[in-house]
């Protein structure tokens, strides 16, 4: 390891971004019994510089799709279950989140799935290549709603930034958030990166209407979905 940091290094801080709460690793008995008996099929090691579709060596997969934050895995399975011919890798930071997701993913008998508990942004800086991801979903990313907590909010420039370098040329990026400020904010930022075409789309139909959903529309909360390209 180099003892003194580059000019480089002086002058660029690194970008670094907690968006995540610390919930803490309680959980249910069928989660954790769930992550005891399946965790080895479903986990991805973070070791070295990943390659996605050798993440699935059993398939020829159309595509891979990052999801970030699959919470609950409500969506993710139902996602990964209509589309068997995608290959669907979950990141989470939330154990009992990655249990009830095996859960959902068990009973609909999902085989295109993989999981990666870690932050997001660990693993796009430190494990992926650049220009190595079809697409992401980002559904309902922590909205961070007091102005003071905006700075943790994970769909910024510089995240957007790291975003395109990972994508491919073609790559997409779909979107959901039942935030209007964060919505505006969305729009805006990848408005600002020339790497990206896109914007607000209608509700796509392949999206499940998840329980998270549901409650948000209950309190009267606007959803709004985008989809960007990556140019
Ligand atoms: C509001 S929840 C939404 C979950 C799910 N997408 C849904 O629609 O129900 C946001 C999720 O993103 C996860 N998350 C936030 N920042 C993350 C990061 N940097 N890396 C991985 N997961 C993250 C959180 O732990 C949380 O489970």
């Amino acid at each position: 390891m180099a003892l003194f940091a580059t000019m480089e290094q002086v002058q660029r801080p690194e970008f670094r971004l907690r968006s995540f709460r610390l919930r803490g690793d309680r959980m249910t008995k069928a989660q954790s019994e769930a992550l005891v008996q399946h965790w080895n099929r479903f986990e991805v090691p973070l070791q070295g510089v990943l390659k996605p579709r050798e993440l699935f060596p059993s398939m020829n997969p159309k595509e891979v799709v990052f999801e970030i934050g699959s919470g609950m895995g409500e969506a993710t399975s139902q996602i990964a279950a209509s589309n068997p011919e995608t290959a669907y890798v979950a990141v989470e930071v939330h154990k009992p989140g990655l249990g009830a997701l095996i859960i959902r993913a068990e009973n609909l008998g999902v085989r295109n799935l993989k999981i990666i508990n870690a932050d997001i942004y660990e693993v796009l800086t430190k494990h992926l290549s650049d220009h190595s991801i079809d697409a992401f979903h980002i559904f309902f990313p922590d909205p961070w709603p007091k102005r003071k907590q905006h700075k943790r909010r994970l769909l910024q420039p510089n995240f957007i930034e790291i975003l395109a370098t990972k994508l491919k040329h073609g790559g997409r990026i779909n979107i959901a958030t039942d935030w209007y400020p964060y919505a505006q904010e969305i729009e805006k930022s990848f408005a600002s990166n020339p790497d990206f075409t896109g914007g607000v789309i209608p509700r796509p139909d392949w999206r499940p209407l998840t329980k998270f959903e549901s409650k948000g529309i209950t309190k009267e909360h606007v959803v709004t979905d985008f989809e960007f390209q990556r140019r």
